[in-house]
């Protein structure tokens, strides 16, 4: 398990991350919608803004440049 990212919503960044990838979350608020995270006091959006970021554009290139 990953480190929680949402108090409110008790969600972790493994699963957060997760649903980035496999759904092709871009937005904060879809991340919201299949997960939770973000949908109470609203402190966590920005971390969740940076999942997104770290997580949805990355091309297969950006990938092997990492390895
Ligand atoms: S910590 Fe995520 S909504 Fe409050």
């Amino acid at each position: 398990m990953g480190s929680i990212v949402c108090n409110c919503m008790m969600v972790d960044e493994e699963e957060i991350v997760e649903v980035i990838r496999s759904k092709n979350v871009s937005s904060v608020e879809t991340a919201g919608r299949l997960t939770g995270a973000g949908t109470g006091c609203g402190r966590c959006v920005k971390i969740i803004q940076q999942l997104i970021t770290e997580n949805s554009s990355k091309t297969a290139e950006d990938i092997s440049l990492l390895k």
